[in-house]
C-alpha cells in the first residue's frame, strides 16, 4: 500500500481501482505514513502558516430539501433567521479587527436573497473593505447570477459537489436537485473566474468506496482551488437521523490523499472534524490541510444555524473562536496568518 502512496505524490493520481485498494486497506501505520507524506508537502508550499477565513452565516432559511441537512425546508424545528446587510458589515467590522481578511457568506439556498440583494451586499463589503476577499456559498444559481456576484466583487464561490456518484447523489436529495446541475454550477463558477471550493462529505450514507473514489477522481478532473470535507454527522431531525456518522480516521486519510493529489490546494480543517473530536481539526492539519474557518455569526444566531448535532462553537461557552483557534494551532506548531490567504500563483506548478 505504501508504494500506491508513493505513487499518488510522484504522479498526482491513482487509476478508481488503486483509490478504493488504498482505501479498503487502511491501516494505522499506514495512516501515519500517509500523513507524514502529507505533511511535507505541505510543507514545502504553505509552511507552518494556517489560513483562516471568517464565516458568517448570513440566513438559515434554506428552500431545498436534501436528506441530510439540519436546515432543510422539511424541519419545522429548526429556528430560522436571517441577518440584516447592517447586521453582516457588524460581523465584517468585528472580524476585520481580529485580522481576518477573508469573509465567507454562507447560507441556505434563501429567496429572499435575491440576486440583486446579494450583489448590493458583496459590494457593500467589499466597498468597506477593499483589502479583504468575499467568499460566497449560497448554493445553485443560474450563471447570470454568478456572474452578477462576480461583477460585484465576489472573489471565491464554495459549492461542495457532495457526491461525484449520480446514484450516490440520487439516494442523498429529492428528485429536483441532481448532479448534473451541481456540476454544471461548479464549471460556471470556474469558467467565470472564481477561485472555487467544492467538496463531499466523509461517511455519508450509502457511500462506498467505490463513490470516493468517484470524489477522488472529479477533484483531479475538476481542480478546484479549495476542497471542503468533513465527517457525516446525523441530524435528528432529518431523514439521515438514525444513520452513523462519518469516521475521524477515513476524514483524516482523505486529507492527507487530497493534499498528495492536489498539492497546493487550500484545504480546511472544518467544523465538523472538530465536532467529531475535540483535537479533530489539530489533526486534520497535522494530516495535511491548511485553512481553519472560524465563526464570526453573531453570538445570538450561532445556535440555529445547525446543519447536524453537537455543532461546536454555538454556545455561550463558545470562546472568541479566533483565539481559540490561534491557540489551538500554536499547541501543534502550527500559526495562523492574517492575509487574505489566496490560491498560490502556479509560477511553479508541480513543486
Ligand atoms: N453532516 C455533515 N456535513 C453536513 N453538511 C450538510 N449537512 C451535514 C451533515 N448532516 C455539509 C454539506 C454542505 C455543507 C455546507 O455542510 O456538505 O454542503
Ligand atoms: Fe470556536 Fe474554538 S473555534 S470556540
Amino acid at each position: 500500500m505504501k508504494s500506491l502512496i508513493d505513487k499518488l505524490e510522484r504522479e498526482h493520481l491513482l487509476t478508481h481501482t488503486e483509490f478504493i485498494r488504498l482505501l479498503e486497506n487502511r491501516t494505522p501505520e499506514l495512516d501515519e505514513y500517509l500523513f507524514e507524506r502529507a505533511r511535507n508537502v505541505r510543507l514545502r508550499h504553505y509552511g507552518r502558516d494556517v489560513y483562516v477565513r471568517g464565516l458568517i452565516e448570513f440566513t438559515s432559511y434554506c428552500k431545498n430539501d436534501c436528506y441530510y441537512c439540519g436546515l432543510r425546508r422539511s424541519n419545522a424545528h429548526a429556528q430560522r433567521y436571517r441577518l440584516t446587510p447592517e447586521e453582516i458589515l457588524d460581523c465584517c467590522d468585528a472580524g476585520y479587527a481580529l485580522g481576518f481578511r477573508t469573509f465567507v457568506l454562507q447560507g441556505g439556498e434563501d429567496p429572499y436573497y435575491t440576486d440583486e440583494k446579494l450583489c448590493a451586499l458583496v459590494w457593500a463589503v467589499k466597498k468597506r473593505y477593499p483589502d479583504c476577499a468575499v467568499t460566497l456559498s449560497a448554493g445553485e444559481k443560474n450563471r447570470e447570477g454568478y456572474q452578477a456576484y462576480f461583477d460585484a466583487g465576489a472573489d471565491r464561490y464554495l459549492l461542495r459537489h457532495e457526491t461525484a456518484n449520480a446514484t450516490h447523489y440520487g439516494k442523498l436529495h429529492p428528485a429536483d436537485l441532481s448532479l448534473q446541475n451541481r456540476q454544471r454550477c461548479l464549471w460556471d463558477l470556474k469558467d467565470i473566474g472564481y477561485q472555487v471550493g467544492c467538496g463531499f462529505m466523509v461517511g455519508s450514507p450509502y457511500q462506498s468506496a467505490a463513490c470516493v473514489a468517484d470524489d477522488l477522481l472529479f477533484l483531479h478532473a475538476f481542480n478546484p482551488h479549495m476542497v471542503g470535507i468533513g465527517p457525516f454527522i446525523p441530524h435528528h431531525n432529518t431523514p439521515f437521523a438514525a444513520q452513523p456518522a462519518g469516521s475521524l480516521e477515513l476524514t483524516l486519510f482523505l486529507l492527507g490523499i487530497i493534499r498528495l493529489m492536489l498539492p497546493k490546494v487550500l484545504l480546511p480543517a472544518t467544523t465538523a472534524l472538530g465536532t467529531i473530536h475535540p483535537l479533530g481539526r489539530e489533526k486534520g492539519i497535522l494530516a495535511g490541510a491548511n485553512v481553519v474557518m472560524p465563526n464570526l455569526s453573531p453570538r445570538d444566531v450561532r445556535g440555529k444555524y445547525l446543519l447536524y448535532d453537537n455543532k461546536i462553537c454555538t454556545g455561550d461557552e463558545a470562546a472568541e473562536c479566533r483565539a481559540c483557534l490561534a491557540q489551538r494551532m500554536q499547541s501543534i506548531g502550527y500559526q495562523v496568518v492574517t492575509h487574505r490567504g489566496d490560491y498560490p500563483v502556479t509560477s511553479n506548478p508541480t513543486n
